[in-house]
């Protein structure tokens, strides 16, 4: 069966192979060039032909324009009312779908005049587009599928076979395959990074240091200046902005000095997330020791001040619970439970929805989240499929699992060394101590630190594919 296909061999400056299909807004069956009087189907009545117009093409039957000479190893085009449609000749590629809508083709066209390359935010009005948009003209090549579309201003969009390829194969993007690494006791020996690297690559220092996190739960920066608590801030700052809280924002506590004549034991901390009262917990805490001094000692003896921190991987903790009890797993993922911050007068902070200890991803099934601190958690409810006696054997199980010598990794803070863990993933506590400690830190939201470590660890396109699809 003839149709009409012009090919332009190696010509251009793109140096492929370009295939012109022309499509018809009708549906004669003889390849000739006439003018088209639109027939109605079934499927699209009396507005398709609102939206048709008598048109002069070279034309054939559009369910069966078709290219016989395939770019290779990429689907045949072909266009019907409402749709483009993707054959391949292969027919050992798995798709979901063979056709992709005509108006959420031409609503993800992403052209400089449809998207602004400043802000790359959409630049007109989707809801003004014809609902029965149909290309005039298809072009494909080795790169991607260029389409003329019947509006009232013609408009060209060009889709990369990535992008096509991608919704013929799935349904939406996906964010990117983090290779996790859980740890136990030993902590990760290598999951640090150097003030100095970050002062002379900053962009290559700062992507390992976010990878670093994202795949390990925390990173050290070592060798930073701990006079003051300035080059701390600094640094942090090259992650993201501090995060405002309640509390403040940067925080360089300095006790009253007057204490540190006296010895005083500031209590233990269990393993515990930080902010479970947000609807969006912070996403990174950092920490950094920048002095610990004793208080004097009767006796003149040496004694040990104390304060050794602790971090639990809480994915991996909630793994080993999963294992030996999934019930108590499901019951810490379903029961909501309402979380507070309420100490302090004027502010009573509480997410905006009840939040299990266990968030996990909709469609992977994964951990995501985890919200742990017992003391900010508010009443275990009544509703739900499980009761409360039985959150709190589960709660107690979990408890168990976060106290063991395995999962618990005791290190201790020293000055120079700057921790920053996920908070989202990993518990912090510490042990009991003596003497006064000059702590600084802060807190970074998840956002922030997400998009700091795609935007240091991907080129710009696989970025925005990640974020808009
Ligand atoms: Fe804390
Ligand atoms: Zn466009």
């Amino acid at each position: 069966m003839a149709f009409h296909l012009r090919l332009r061999g190696m010509t251009g400056s793109c140096h492929q192979l370009t295939r012109h299909i022309h499509i018809p807004t009708s549906t004669p069956t003889q390849t000739q060039t006439q003018r088209v009087t639109v027939t109605a189907t079934r499927n699209w009545g009396s507005s398709y032909r609102h939206y048709s117009q008598a048109r002069q093409w070279n034309t054939r039957t559009l369910a069966t324009v078709s290219d016989r000479t395939p770019t290779p190893n990429r689907p045949v085009v072909s266009s019907s009312p409402g749709f483009l449609n993707f054959r391949y000749d292969d027919r050992d590629v798995n798709v979901k779908r063979t056709k992709l809508p005509n108006l959420w083709l031409r609503d993800n066209c992403r052209c400089s005049a449809c998207v602004n390359q400043d802000t790359m935010q959409r630049n007109f009005n989707s809801f003004e587009l014809p609902e029965l948009i149909q290309p005039l003209r298809i072009e494909s090549n080795q790169v991607g599928v260029r389409v003329h579309w019947s509006e009232t201003t013609s408009h060209e969009s060009f889709y990369p076979w990535e992008f096509i390829e991608h919704y013929l194969k799935f349904d939406k993007r996906s964010p990117e395959e983090v290779q996790v690494k859980y740890f136990g006791a030993y902590g990760h020996l290598d999951s640090f990074v150097e003030c100095e690297e970050i002062e002379s690559n900053e962009a290559a220092a700062v992507g390992r240091l976010t990878d670093l996190i994202r795949r390990n739960g925390f990173a050290f920066i070592t060798g930073v200046p701990y006079a003051t608590a300035e080059p701390t801030q600094k640094l942090l700052e090259k992650i993201a902005f501090i995060r405002q809280t309640h509390y403040g924002g940067f925080y360089d506590f300095i006790p009253d000095l007057s204490l540190a004549d006296t010895a005083y034991t500031n209590l233990p901390l269990g393993a515990h997330t930080d902010t479970t009262y947000f609807s969006d917990p912070v996403g990174l805490q950092a920490l950094h020791l920048l002095s610990h001094v004793g208080p004097e000692l009767k006796n003149g003896l040496g004694a040990t001040l104390g304060g050794k921190s602790l971090l639990v991987d809480g994915f991996y903790a909630a793994g080993l619970l999963k294992a030996e009890d999934p019930e108590a797993y499901d019951i810490l993922s379903s029961v909501k439970l309402p979380w507070h911050a309420s100490g302090n007068k004027g502010i009573t902070i509480t997410p905006d929805n009840l939040y299990p200890v266990f968030e996990n991803n909709e469609i992977t099934g994964k951990l995501h989240r985890i919200r742990w601190n017992n003391d900010d958690r508010g009443v275990v409810p009544f509703d739900g499929k499980y009761t409360p006696w039985e959150w709190y054997d589960a709660a107690k199980k979990w408890n168990e699992v976060l106290r063991r010598k395995s999962v618990e990794y005791w290190f201790q803070l020293r000055p120079g060394e700057i921790l920053i863990f996920d908070n989202w993933r990993v518990l912090h506590g510490r042990s009991a101590f003596t003497g006064v400690r000059r702590m600084c830190g802060g807190y970074i939201n998840r956002d922030d630190f997400i998009s700091r470590w795609r935007n240091t660890n991907y080129a710009r396109d696989d970025v925005l594919k990640r974020v808009i699809g």
